[in-house]
């Protein structure tokens, strides 16, 4: 969310908290800032049923995914991200749960997954930690591994500068850069269908909006 990239071996990412030594410090800002509430409305748009396979593209330590275990059964459920430390804290809570939640080491726009094997992606919160030429690459993989009609489902924050002057938030220029008509061409150049605006809020750390796409039909 803020600070600098972290910096492994092959690739550098910004993680969840911007530094890597706030991660623990990530799931009680969540709780605080009542970020399971956005997520339960992005599982809401997202039309979820029984059966499904779904992904989430930058699951950190994988609040959504154990929501979205808990609301429907029986769903195969996946979820990558390039921070080794977030899907160890997402691991041990899935076992803790009991919820057969598969987590994987990689970056959205290298996913080691097969085309066409997911009805649904989710997003929540990860598209401004990519660097903007990453973004189109990263959506394109989504096209790529949902079937034909699969949906993508996204929230993220709305860098849209407010009339009250910038928040902390708002000064980082990731943050900054978020803005809704930028992630709906960068939904279109990547090839999806079916590109919207899916609604919006407002919580103590920002406003964030809602998107949704379509892979398309194939042939
Ligand atoms: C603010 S956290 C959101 C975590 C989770 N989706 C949630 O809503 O609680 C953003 C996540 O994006 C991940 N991220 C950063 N760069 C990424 C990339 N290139 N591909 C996939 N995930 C990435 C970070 O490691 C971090 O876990």
């Amino acid at each position: 969310m803020m600070g600098h990239s972290h910096t492994d071996h092959e690739r550098s990412y910004l993680p969840a908290m911007g530094k890597d030594w706030l991660l623990p410090l990530y799931d009680p800002f969540i709780r605080l800032a009542g970020v399971g509430r956005v997520h339960g409305q992005l599982l809401d748009r997202a039309d979820l049923r029984p059966g499904q396979r779904i992904l989430e593209i930058g699951c950190g330590t994988g609040n959504l995914l154990r929501a979205l275990g808990r609301r429907v059964p029986d769903v195969e459920a996946v979820g990558i991200d390039p921070d080794p430390a977030a899907l160890r804290r997402a691991r041990r809570k899935a076992t803790r749960s009991r919820l057969p939640i598969r987590y994987e080491r990689a970056f959205a726009d290298e996913l080691p997954l097969p085309d066409g094997g997911f009805d649904r992606v989710l997003s929540a919160f990860m598209l401004h930690h990519l660097a903007e030429e990453d973004r189109i690459p990263a959506l394109r993989e989504v096209g790529r591994v949902l079937r034909p009609g699969g949906e993508l489902h996204v929230v993220d924050i709305d860098g849209t500068p407010s009339g009250h002057g910038p928040g902390r938030l708002h000064r980082n220029p990731r943050v900054m850069g978020s803005l809704p008509e930028r992630v709906l061409a960068a939904l279109a150049d990547a090839g999806l269908t079916g590109v919207a605006e899916n609604g919006r809020g407002r919580a103590w750390f920002g406003r964030y909006v809602f998107y949704r796409a379509e892979a398309r039909q194939r042939g």
